[in-house]
């Protein structure tokens, strides 16, 4: 039996039709009710699980493979196995501040918040900026607009949340789509199978 971790949202719909595509019966993932688990077909278990949860699942090897976007494996700083990056759910992280803000100008003490402090302090440290980071759960964007930061560090993929809250971007930090992960061990104690997956998901990708 073969696990995958699928993380729950916007990702779950993309990957689905990925398995479709390669051939497995996602029925029961259509029709999902309340249920984490669903059979694929083949040997193969899906559970549903939130990106943080998929990471860890997949990091302590109770699930052999994980579907998770690249933001969360950033975030979470684990060196997971990447095979494959499956191309879609694609947005970057940046960093945004109130319009006609100079964030980078004068040598003001900066706060900038985010959902993903590791990612934030990461960035400014290779630019060896000294920045406070301000961890917030959600709609980061209130920060800045509440006085609480200069700056945020967030994803964005259309841009409209920042233009609509009179934010824009300053610079990008880093891109971001969904990413297919292994946990190294199953890899060699399921190698048939897994390399069987990762094989029919790359060509339709
Ligand atoms: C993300 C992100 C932005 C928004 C950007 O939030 O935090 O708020 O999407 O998308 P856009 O550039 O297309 O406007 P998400 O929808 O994941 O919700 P959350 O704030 O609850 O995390």
């Amino acid at each position: 039996m073969i696990r995958i971790a699928l993380t729950k949202g916007r990702i779950e719909q993309k990957a689905i039709e990925i398995f479709e595509k390669i051939g497995y019966d996602c029925s029961e993932l259509h029709n999902k009710g309340r249920r984490l688990f669903f059979n694929i077909g083949d040997g193969i278990e899906v559970v549903l699980a939130k990106a943080n949860d998929v990471v860890t699942y997949v990091d302590h090897g109770v699930c052999d493979i994980g579907v998770v976007g690249k933001d969360t494996i950033m975030e979470m700083g684990r060196s997971l196995y990447e095979c494959l990056d499956l191309g879609f759910g694609k947005c970057r992280f940046a960093l945004a501040c109130k319009k006609d803000f100079d964030f980078f100008g004068g040598y003001g003490h900066r706060i900038v918040a985010s959902k993903y402090p590791n990612v934030t302090k990461e960035f400014f440290r290779t630019r060896g900026l000294d920045v406070e980071v301000v961890k917030i759960d959600g709609s980061v964007e209130l920060a800045p607009l509440l006085g609480l930061a200069d700056g945020i560090v967030d994803i964005v993929e259309t841009g409209s949340t920042l233009k609509e809250n009179g934010l824009e971007v300053v610079c990008d930090v880093a891109p971001i789509s969904a990413r297919l992960i292994v946990n190294p061990a199953s890899l060699k104690l399921k190698k048939n199978g897994i390399d069987k997956i990762i094989d029919s998901i790359a060509q339709v990708i």
